[in-house]
């Protein structure tokens, strides 16, 4: 056994096998921490807990490795070759009734780095407000903005673009970090004359669209430059290439075991109370499951969507819910998958006159199969060229309800006067500008079920999208504002109006009958483990992220998020990742 450690930690040293692809042949050492999912939230706290030369990590993810995932390593072929691939969990939601009773996908990274080595890429803290909210509702100020720009600077690290145009007056380097662990860039591949008219715009609207020369200031409101998840070599920054570098995976006390699903956690023999730090992994070849044991803690970071159905397949979750099912309840409580809560998509798509304005050589980028062919030709020379971005869109709008809309008058979902309700991003492909829409103060709260006591069966995801009665006025304002936005003057002769099923919609009925039409999961769904304070009778976790009435089991990602932010959500997750590694390290050094 000696021999075989000091064989096992030698090849690792060389970074030769600290990742598995199976576990049968993960070492069977002793584990301080296991982590599952190596997903956003889990790729930070591999690296963080592993900087301890004492503690011993074992990572366990459902996907394959990153390494090889060419549509994730090259931001242009984000949009169109990771939903519906092996990187994706294919989940679906049930019928919406609120989107006119269809189903809509819900797009989960199924890959090392999770949903950041497939999402969208936009850099977005959000306001800090979202936080303060946090802070307010647990009781624990180190959840407040401030506390966490600690975590800002261990997080950001922010580069010069791909193209090395001049950045000056795109960004406040005064809020940015320049020396942590995420590359961090502003849009790399411009299209001149749609920027210009763009900022044109901006100056002469003022208002909901007045220039804001920095989105991450904590004062979102306004329109600014968009900021990516990107570096200066043009490729996509995830957790997995930002966090689990080679340097850091040939650490001989990290071990990371790939395309390897739990299945369930379960109670540890000979422990007193409630103790859970024990994980079960069917099997890839015999009946029995593997079960490990960690001496320390199990750490779930299986996002929104995988923790809530871990757990209630663990049975904890609602009683009566877990009992019609057989699953045997080990601790009662309703609030597993509950409070589920994401922001929804909406496209708004303008016609331009032909001629009227200089879309650049690239504008059919996303169907022209010769300029897809182009563009990676040039991203594979040098790492420039339209393949730099994920999409072709270059700012965003993020605005509020005017203060005397009537849908304010119903209540206001966000957290405060600095957040926004409604988020605009701009950008020109395919010969229409488009205003992406992404209602970000919703009032609808959704679930996170299970159908049986299958943990192999996907959960039922119910987004509830827009029955809270503020939420699909609020994202009809957003479509008038978008509508306002291409009034102004610089759009006079360019942009035509509406194209698509808005051109036809007159009544608040038929721009409404539109938005339950086209709006999609806005992919950024938190709530189901949420965190509350110490004694509430309500949440699933502690302010220090323990669950509440057991003993070994932390939770660590979107999912104990108590309120949504108002920006994208990849942000808020590296922030409660690194506070949480440091909470980690605080309680057992
Ligand atoms: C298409 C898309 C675009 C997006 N765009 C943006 C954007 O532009 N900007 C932004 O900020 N945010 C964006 N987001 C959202 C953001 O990426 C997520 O909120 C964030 O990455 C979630 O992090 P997480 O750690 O909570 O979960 P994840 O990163 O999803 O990690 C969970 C991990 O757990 C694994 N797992 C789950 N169950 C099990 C199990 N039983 N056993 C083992 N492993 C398991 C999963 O495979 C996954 O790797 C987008 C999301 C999507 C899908
Ligand atoms: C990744 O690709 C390289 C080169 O093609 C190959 O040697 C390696 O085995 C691949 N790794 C995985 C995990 O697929
Ligand atoms: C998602 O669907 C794709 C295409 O059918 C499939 O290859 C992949 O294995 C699926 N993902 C999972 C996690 O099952
Ligand atoms: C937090 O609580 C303080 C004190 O009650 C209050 O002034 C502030 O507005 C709250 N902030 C948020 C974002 O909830
Ligand atoms: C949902 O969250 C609210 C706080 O926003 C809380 O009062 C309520 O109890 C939660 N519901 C459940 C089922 O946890
Ligand atoms: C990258 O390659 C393209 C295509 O050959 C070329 O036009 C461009 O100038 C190169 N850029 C840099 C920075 O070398
Ligand atoms: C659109 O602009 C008009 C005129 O400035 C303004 O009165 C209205 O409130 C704006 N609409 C929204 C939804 O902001
Ligand atoms: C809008 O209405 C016109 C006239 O009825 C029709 O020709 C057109 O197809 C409609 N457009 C859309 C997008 O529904
Ligand atoms: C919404 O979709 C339904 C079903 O496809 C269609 O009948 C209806 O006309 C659409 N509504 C609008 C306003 O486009």
């Amino acid at each position: 056994m000696f021999l075989y450690l000091i064989v096992v930690a030698g090849l690792a040293s060389l970074g030769l096998c600290a990742t598995y692809g199976s576990i049968k042949d993960v070492p069977k050492l002793e584990w301080d921490f296991i982590i599952v999912g190596g997903g956003t939230a889990g790729s930070v706290l591999a690296n963080r807990l592993t900087e301890n030369p004492k503690f011993k990590v074992l990572v366990i993810e459902a996907g394959p490795t990153n390494e090889n995932a060419t549509a994730s390593i090259i931001p242009g072929l984000g949009l169109t070759q990771l939903a519906m691939t092996r990187y994706d969990w294919n989940f679906t939601t049930v019928p919406q009734k609120g989107l006119n009773n269809r189903v809509v996908t819900l797009q989960r990274g199924h890959i090392l780095g999770g949903t950041s080595s497939v999402n969208g890429m936009v850099y977005s803290r959000g306001a800090s407000s979202d936080y303060d909210r946090f802070a307010n509702v647990t009781g624990d100020p180190g959840w407040g903005w401030d506390a966490l720009q600690q975590y800002i600077k261990k997080n950001e690290k922010f580069e010069n673009p791909p193209d090395n145009h001049d950045i000056k007056g795109e960004f406040d380097p005064a809020v940015h970090s320049f020396t942590g662990k995420v590359p961090v860039t502003l849009p790399g591949f411009l299209n001149p004359a749609v920027d210009s008219a763009t900022i044109q715009a901006s100056k002469e609207l003022g208002g909901d669209f007045a220039f804001n020369l920095d989105m991450n200031s904590g004062k979102p409101l306004g329109l600014a430059w968009e900021q990516n998840t990107a570096g200066h070599d043009g490729t996509r920054s995830s957790a997995a290439t930002s966090y689990l570098d080679s340097q850091t995976r040939s650490r001989n006390n990290l071990h990371i075991v790939t395309d390897t699903r739990i299945s369930r956690l379960l109670k540890t023999p000979g422990t007193k109370g409630l103790t859970i730090r024990t994980v079960e992994i069917p099997s890839p070849d015999s009946s029995d499951p593997v079960i490990l044991t960690a001496s320390k803690e199990v750490i779930l970071s299986g996002g929104t969507i995988g923790t809530p159905h871990i757990l209630l397949h663990s049975g904890i979750g609602d009683e009566n819910d877990l009992k019609t099912l057989n699953v045997p309840t080990v601790l009662h409580n309703p609030s597993v998958g509950r409070n589920f809560s994401d922001h929804t998509v909406f496209v708004i798509t303008f016609g331009i006159a032909p001629g009227s304005i200089d879309l650049g050589p690239w504008v059919n980028l996303l169907t022209d199969s010769a300029l897809q062919a182009n563009a990676l030709d040039i991203w594979n020379k040098n790492r420039t060229g339209p393949y730099v971005q994920y999409t072709p869109t270059d700012h965003i709008a993020w605005t509020r309800l005017s203060k005397d809309s009537p849908t304010l008058a119903i209540g206001d979902p966000s957290s405060g006067p600095n957040a926004g309700h409604i988020e605009l991003i701009f950008g020109a492909n395919s010969g229409v500008y488009a205003a992406i829409m992404l209602f970000v103060a919703p009032a609808s709260r959704g679930s996170v079920t299970i159908g049986s006591n299958n943990p192999f069966e996907d959960p039922l995801i119910d987004p509830a999208f827009y029955t809270a009665e503020f939420d699909l006025p609020a994202a009809r304002e957003g479509v008038q504002k978008a509508l306002n936005f291409s009034k102004a003057p610089v759009w006079q002769n360019v942009i035509t109006g509406f194209v698509g099923p808005l051109a036809n919609a007159t009544t608040d009925a038929e721009v409404d009958d539109v938005i339950r039409n086209g709006s999609e999961c806005g992919l950024h769904p938190v709530g189901t483990a949420a965190m509350s304070p110490k004694d509430a009778s309500w949440g699933v976790v502690d302010p220090d992220l323990l669950v509440k009435h057991v003993s070994g089991l932390r939770i660590v990602d979107a999912s104990i998020m108590p309120f949504i932010p108002s920006g994208h959500t990849q942000v808020p997750v590296y922030l409660i990742a690194e506070r949480a590694a440091d909470m980690i390290k605080n309680t057992w050094q």
